[in-house]
C-alpha cells in the first residue's frame, strides 16, 4: 500500500484558523501582534520566503513590516536596525532572514536580536531553552514537524528516529525535539558511514541536508514515516525535496510531498511564535 500524504497545506490552515481567533483576542485587549521581516540581499528564494511570510501574517490579522536591504549592507547598518526594532514597541518578533551576503556574521547578527523578540528561535539563549526542553520560542521548522506528527496520530515514544543533517536551523533542534517527546534519536551527517545502514533502522526518519531527491526507497524501511524537510530543484529546475517522492512513497507508511509539507507548517509556526512574543 503507497504511503499516506501528509497534507502539510491543509492542516497548516487548520492551525491558522485556531491561530487567527487568538489573535482576535488580542486585538480586543488592545494588542496587535507585530513582526519585522528582514532581508538582506537579492537571494531568490529568500524573497519568495519572505513573500510568503507576510502573507501568512495577513491571513491570520499579524501586523508585519519588511526591511528590505541592499546586498552590499554592512554589518553595522544590520544591527544598528536590529537595535532599532529591538526597541519599537509595536514589533513583537524580529525575523532575520538567512542567508546573509558574506561580509555580514550571522551569529552577530542573531545574538543581537532580543531573546524575548527572537521568534526563529536561533538566539544562543532559546538554543537553550530548546536544550533544556524549557521552551520559550519553539525552532519553526522543528515545530510544525512536530505538530505534523501529532496531527497524524504518530507518537514519538520509543521509536527509532533518524535524522539526516546537523544545521542549527534544522538538524540540532530536531533531534532535541524528538529526543524530549522519548524517540531514539540518531543524528546522522556527510560523514555518516553506511547511511542507509542507519536510515534503514528508522521508524521515524526527517531529511534536511539540501540535497535533490537524495534519499531513495533502498534507504527507508517499510511503513516508516519520512518528513522531507528539502526544498530543492530536480534536472527539470522543478521543485522537489531532499527525498525521491516517487520512490519513496511505494516503500513508506507517511511522507510529506514538497511543496505543500512541511514548508506551510514551518511558517504557521513563526506565526504562533509572533503571537507568543505579543502575549
Ligand atoms: N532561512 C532558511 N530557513 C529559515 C528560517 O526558518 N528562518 C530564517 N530567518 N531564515 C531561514
Amino acid at each position: 500500500m503507497p504511503a499516506k500524504i501528509i497534507d502539510g497545506k491543509q492542516i497548516s490552515q487548520s492551525v491558522r484558523q485556531e491561530l487567527k481567533q487568538q489573535v482576535e483576542v488580542l486585538k480586543a485587549s488592545g494588542i496587535v501582534p507585530g513582526l519585522a521581516v528582514v532581508i538582506v540581499g537579492n537571494n531568490q528564494a529568500s524573497r519568495v520566503y519572505v513573500n510568503n511570510k507576510k502573507k501568512a501574517c495577513e491571513q491570520v490579522g499579524i501586523h508585519s513590516e519588511e526591511y528590505a536591504l541592499p546586498e552590499e549592507t554592512t554589518q553595522q547598518e544590520l544591527l544598528e536596525l536590529v537595535e532599532t526594532l529591538n526597541g519599537k514597541e509595536d514589533i513583537h518578533g524580529i525575523l532575520v532572514q538567512l542567508p546573509l551576503p558574506k561580509q555580514i556574521d550571522e551569529e552577530a547578527v542573531i545574538a543581537a536580536i532580543l531573546p524575548e523578540k527572537d521568534v526563529d528561535a536561533f538566539h544562543a539563549q532559546n538554543v537553550g531553552h530548546i536544550m533544556i526542553g524549557d521552551y520559550r520560542f519553539l525552532p519553526c521548522t522543528p515545530a510544525g514537524i512536530m505538530e505534523l506528527l501529532a496531527y497524524e496520530g504518530i507518537d514519538v515514544s520509543g521509536k527509532e528516529c533518524v535524522v539526516i543533517g546537523r544545521s542549527n536551523i534544522v538538524g540540532k533542534p530536531m533531534a532535541m525535539l524528538l529526543l524530549h517527546k522519548n524517540g531514539t534519536v540518531t543524528v546522522c551527517h556527510s560523514r555518516t558511514r553506511d547511511l542507509g545502514e542507519v536510515t534503514r533502522r528508522a521508524d521515524i526518519l526527517v531529511v534536511a541536508i539540501g540535497k535533490a531527491k537524495f534519499v531513495t526507497a533502498d534507504m527507508v524501511k517499510p511503513g516508516a514515516v519520512v518528513i522531507d524537510v528539502g526544498m530543492d530543484r530536480d534536472e527539470n529546475n522543478k521543485l522537489c525535496g531532499d527525498v525521491d517522492f516517487d520512490s519513496v512513497k511505494e516503500v513508506a507508511g507517511y511522507l510529506t510531498p514538497v511543496p505543500g509539507g512541511v514548508g506551510p507548517m514551518t511558517i504557521t509556526m513563526l506565526l504562533k511564535n509572533t503571537i507568543e512574543a505579543a502575549k
